[in-house]
């Protein structure tokens, strides 16, 4: 008896090399930057293909077009911002993500950008490797700023949102949150409107999906809200925040500080940031370790082998 053919999966830009094995494993993959013309290669052979996988990168509503068989994409990720979910929609293709295994991890980075940023970590880091510490003429390095009892405010309180908040009780901070609605069962006080909260908070941390409905969320009149004394945290999108605005508001002292793991333009920064010693910058490394990146090529495989046998998804992003 023949077995049945494996089913030809794309793949977009470049994986976690274990999720790569597991993929070529289990799948017949092709990677798309292997061919020298992308558009030729997919014009003669999208057909083949019913899977696709990526991540960051994402894929193009002309690159769906170009696999009119194609049932599954595969994100590895849990922001589906640069997959078009109008054109899956309209085409009945299913759409997976990587939600709640990178909740701890990304939380964990939201509060080692804000310590770093208020403690100034990276930057005493700089000083002592300089030998600046116990110099004659040196001054002592400068003061942080007390993150234990401040006021977290936080922007979108969703699965990644929540585990923030939890993490703030244990540095006693004052929380409030704001999202488009009041988060139902969330004992923490909502804010409907997004200047208020950044009035408020010493620090504002950024946790919410990206995509063209929260685009330069974060804006001038938000970061002057947010004040002298405030800190931008964004571990969400680039997207998120106007990234004009923002080095503005860092150069012109409008605002204390910002960490970031996100970028509008990444891998490109805004230069202006790296000579600014207020800002911790991060290469989009959130939810980064080991166990967690295993945890979604895990998921990544899951949602693949459930639809391919069932036509279900372990976690479908809508
Ligand atoms: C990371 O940015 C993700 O979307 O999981």
């Amino acid at each position: 008896m023949n077995t049945p053919e494996r089913p030809h999966i794309l793949q977009i830009g470049p994986l976690l090399p274990l999720l790569e094995t597991w993929l070529r494993d289990r799948y017949v993959v092709c990677l798309l930057d292997d061919a020298p013309d992308p558009a030729a290669f997919l014009a003669e052979q999208g057909a083949r293909f019913t899977g696709a996988v990526t991540s960051l990168f994402g894929i193009s509503a002309e690159q769906i077009a170009a696999l009119p068989n194609l049932r599954i994409i595969s994100n590895f990720g849990v922001g589906v911002d640069k997959i078009p979910l109008e054109v899956t929609r309209a085409r009945d293709i299913a759409v997976g993500n990587t939600p709640d295994v990178l909740n701890d991890c990304v939380a964990d980075t939201a509060f080692a950008l804000l310590l770093g940023v208020a403690r100034a970590t990276p930057e005493a880091d700089r000083y002592v490797r300089a030998g600046r510490w116990g110099q004659p003429g040196q001054n002592s390095f400068h003061l942080g700023r007390k993150v234990s009892g401040a006021r977290l405010g936080i922007v979108g309180l969703g699965r990644i949102g929540k585990t923030i908040a939890r993490r703030a009780l244990g540095f006693e901070m004052d929380l409030r949150y704001h999202a488009r609605h009041p988060v139902a069962d969330a004992p923490w006080q909502y804010e409907s409107s997004l200047v208020e909260l950044a009035r408020w908070a010493d620090f504002l941390v950024v946790i919410t999906a990206g995509g063209a409905g929260t685009r330069h969320l974060i804006n001038g009149p938000v970061l002057d809200a947010l004040g002298p004394r405030g800190f931008l945290i964004n571990v969400s999108r680039g997207s998120v925040v106007d990234e004009q605005a923002l080095v503005r508001a860092l150069a012109e002292k409008k605002i204390a500080g910002a960490g970031l793991d996100v970028f509008e333009n990444e891998p490109r920064v805004p230069a202006e940031l790296l000579t600014m010693d207020n800002v911790v910058l991060l290469p989009h490394i959130a939810s980064g370790t080991e166990e967690t990146r295993q945890a979604m090529a895990q998921r990544v495989i899951d949602n693949l082998d459930l639809f391919f046998a069932e036509r279900r998804l372990v976690s479908e992003a809508r």
